[in-house]
């Protein structure tokens, strides 16, 4: 494979690698797992839900009778979830990559945590950057990668994160693009943390386009959408993929060899397509903005991502 050349159906060999993805219960997260188990890595599959682990493992299963994958209990929006988790994945062993991908898109009326954040923010970036940070030893042992997932809709609104829990003038849509340019901004930041600090370990970013479920082939326990979801979904077709599809910028950017730190991967054609270099919305690229961010989420988390340590168990 030349670095120019990818086919999202035809991956590398993973054999031996060994991958965490959260939001692996349904959507790209679970069919991230599939292509992932597929091209014969390891795949810790994890969500919030035991039931629908269950069901996600077995789905892997048939598509890949020997995929070596396994299940952990972990809700990004609690951290003691994500502490306990993190705890579990390092006891397992070998880290290559770690996708951050689980999300909430319309969040519940619930709008805060048992931990007092926002729900959308500790969800989609909280959990995410304690996880990270968690597991920064053992992927920088593997020489590893992390991927989160951002959004093409930060490039349509300007809803930059500078209220990342949104203490003013809250709406739902306001809250998840912020999110969403928060774990494109500190994907940046991360990247240029662990150059600095001469860890190791790559951060990227990956944005699906447009994904749905009634674009999806079906798969019991896992997309099942209604006659209507696939009505209603089918009708927007020429802007949208399957959520299949949509993993496949999330799975480049996590396993292709030539995909380089801090750079962002989605599909050729913004909301679909194959996966190519993407660029991250402008407001995002700020550095300013990842300094705060990053300051932000080790005071509400309490987690210091732990560099020293990282970069020794390396070398
Ligand atoms: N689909 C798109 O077009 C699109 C576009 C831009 C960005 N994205 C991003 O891509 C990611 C995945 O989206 P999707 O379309 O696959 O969404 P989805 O089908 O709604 O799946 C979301 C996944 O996240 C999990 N999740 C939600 N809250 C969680 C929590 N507190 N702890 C652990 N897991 C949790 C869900 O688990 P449960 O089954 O337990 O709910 C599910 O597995 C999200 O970060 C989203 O923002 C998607």
């Amino acid at each position: 494979m030349t670095r120019a050349e990818w086919d999202p159906e035809n991956l590398p060999d993973l054999s031996g690698r060994s991958y965490l993805v959260t939001g692996a219960t349904r959507g790209l997260g679970y069919f991230a797992c599939e292509q992932l188990a597929a091209a014969g890595a390891h795949v810790l599959l994890t969500g919030r839900n035991p039931h629908s682990l269950s069901a996600a493992k077995a789905a892997v299963k048939r598509s890949t009778p020997d995929a070596a994958i396994e299940t952990l209990l972990l809700d990004t929006s609690n951290m003691g979830s994500v502490r306990a988790a993190a705890a579990t994945a390092r006891a397992r062993g070998r880290l290559d990559g770690l996708l951050l991908n689980a999300g909430v898109v319309h969040p519940p009326k619930q709008r805060e945590t048992v931990g007092g954040h926002e729900l959308v923010f500790a969800t989609n970036v909280l959990g995410h950057f304690a996880l990270a940070g968690e597991l920064l030893k053992p992927l920088a042992a593997a020489r590893g990668r992390m991927v989160w997932v951002g959004s093409m809709s930060t490039s349509l609104w300007r809803h930059l994160p500078t209220d990342p829990e949104l203490r003013e003038g809250y709406t739902p849509w306001k809250a998840y693009v912020q999110s969403k340019a928060a774990t494109t901004a500190l994907a940046l930041e991360a990247d240029k943390m662990l150059r600095a600090h001469g860890v190791p370990v790559e951060s990227l970013v990956a944005h699906p386009g447009y994904s749905t479920s009634g674009r999806t082939r079906g798969v019991r326990g896992v997309n099942e959408p209604s006659r209507l979801t696939r009505f209603l979904d089918n009708l927007q077709a020429p802007i949208t993929q399957s959520k299949e599809q949509g993993a496949w910028a999330l799975v480049r950017a996590l396993v292709d060899p030539y995909a380089e730190g801090g750079s962002m991967y989605g599909p050729a054609l913004v909301a679909r397509g194959a996966p190519r270099r993407a660029t991250p919305a402008r407001g995002t690229r700020s550095g300013d903005l990842g300094t705060e961010l990053w300051r932000a989420c080790e005071t509400a988390t309490h987690v210091k991502w732990p560099f020293e340590r990282a970069r020794r168990a390396a070398s």
